[in-house]
């Protein structure tokens, strides 16, 4: 892994070690990929403006997230179905997180059982995708109590299934089928077929979906009796509310895009949020995070911690979200691409390249401490479309566009 040098190296490793249609899955985005272009071309729109000769030899990437000290700002978002990346992935993933220092978000859709991930990664975090069905949220809720998980993260933005004709094209299903063109996939990737796919089912059996409900779960070759997203198209502001008062932990909203959506957390109670579209998997043609996160800072202020991912590769995004109002990122498939080169090892990998990033991107941006990181470091590039926060009212009704003003 030595000639692996930044998360586009690992991106470029993974692509060549896991069968087509797993990293079209993992890379992946919807329809046209607008969403996941924007998401990393929102990052050049801003520049920065450093200062110099500030004292900066007493430095650290350290974060404090409640009442949690991180080795860095940086957390492992949910990914579900990891079990097709590596063996065990969901637990190389604690394992990872759990070294580095960094919070790891359980997926509801993941297959190593959160009881075991919870000992892995004691501190971790669990990721809902809850039904709509009270009766049933109840009781999920009680085995993350039993599990003793003390942060909870709803997931917004997907209430029914996404567009993904990519998956599609490479015969890529859930549930997952294996037909004889992912056999010939697999049989031209040995590696992957011995290392993953063999291993896991000569280990575990078919991986599962171990983390949806309250039970574990069918096998992801099986749709489940009560199906996917049973009702989750129901699912609204109000069972938050309720939710509220039944989970004493922390709860936290993820898939924030509105600035009334950071409102309506807020007023809920919710502990933080995540300004996300996904990674680009769910709505095509969103607006990136990064963009989204000035009016959302400016709706809810400090009131709760904002947290954000999608298309955070280098120290410099983490720094230039937290210019603009964010107090934590979460990585997706950056992480995803090291479990699939080193496992545990890969993940640990691309953690400390991003840790290493910022430390030396603080330093040479005047500031000692990621929380030294302020807006009056960051100006707009010149050629950027952005920011013409005038052209966009977020109170302007259920098209939420201004009249046009002559602004490009
Ligand atoms: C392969 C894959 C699986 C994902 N599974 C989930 C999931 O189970 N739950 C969820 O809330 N988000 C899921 N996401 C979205 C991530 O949590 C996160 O929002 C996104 O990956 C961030 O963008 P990035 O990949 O550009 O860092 C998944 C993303 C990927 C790439």
């Amino acid at each position: 892994m030595s000639m692996l040098l930044s998360t586009a190296d690992y991106e470029r490793a993974a692509r060549r070690r896991l069968p087509r249609c797993v990293h079209g899955f993992v890379l992946g985005g919807t329809e046209d990929g607008a969403s996941l272009r924007e998401n990393r071309r929102a990052f050049d729109d801003w520049q920065f403006v450093p200062r110099g000769l500030n004292d900066v030899s007493q430095r650290h990437t350290r974060a404090t997230l409640w009442d949690t000290e991180y080795a860095m700002p940086v957390g492992l978002a949910p990914t579900g179905l990891t079990a097709l990346v590596a063996h065990d992935g969901d637990l190389a993933l604690a394992r990872a997180a759990q070294a580095a220092g960094v919070p790891f978000i359980i997926s509801g859709s993941s297959s190593v059982p959160l009881e075991e991930l919870m000992q892995a990664a004691p501190g971790s975090w669990y990721q809902a995708y809850f039904p709509g069905d009270r009766e049933r949220i109840g009781r999920i809720v009680q085995r993350l109590q039993a599990a003793r998980v003390r942060t909870l993260v709803v997931t917004m933005d997907t209430c029914v299934a996404a567009n993904r004709e990519n998956n599609a094209r490479l015969h890529f299903n859930i549930p997952f089928r294996l037909t004889p063109r992912l056999l010939l996939d697999g049989a031209l990737h040995p590696r992957w077929s011995l290392g993953v796919l063999l291993r896991s089912l000569a280990t575990r059996g078919v991986p599962r979906f171990a983390n949806l409900y309250e039970e574990i779960g069918t096998p992801i070759t099986v749709e489940p009796p009560q199906g996917f997203r049973t009702g989750r198209d129901q699912l609204t502001w109000d069972d938050m509310a309720w939710l509220r008062q039944r989970w004493d932990g922390r709860l936290v909203i993820k898939g924030v895009l509105h600035p009334q959506d950071a409102q309506r957390a807020l007023d809920i109670g919710a502990d933080a949020l995540i300004v996300s579209n996904h990674g680009g998997r769910q709505l095509d043609g969103t607006v990136a995070p990064l963009h989204a996160l000035p009016a959302i800072a400016q709706a809810v202020g400090h009131a709760l911690p904002i947290l954000l991912d999608g298309g955070v590769r280098r120290g410099t995004d983490v720094l230039k979200a937290l210019a603009l109002g964010a107090r934590f990122v979460f990585v997706g498939r950056p992480t995803l691409c090291g479990l699939a080169v080193g496992g545990v090892e890969g993940v640990r990998d691309v953690l400390a390249l991003l840790q290493q990033e910022i430390d030396r991107d603080l330093a040479l941006l005047g500031c000692a401490a990621p929380d030294a990181v302020h807006a009056g470091l960051l100006r707009p590039h010149p050629r950027a479309q952005w920011p013409h926060p005038q052209t966009w009212r977020p109170d302007a009704g259920d098209a939420g566009v201004a009249p046009a003003t002559g602004n490009p």
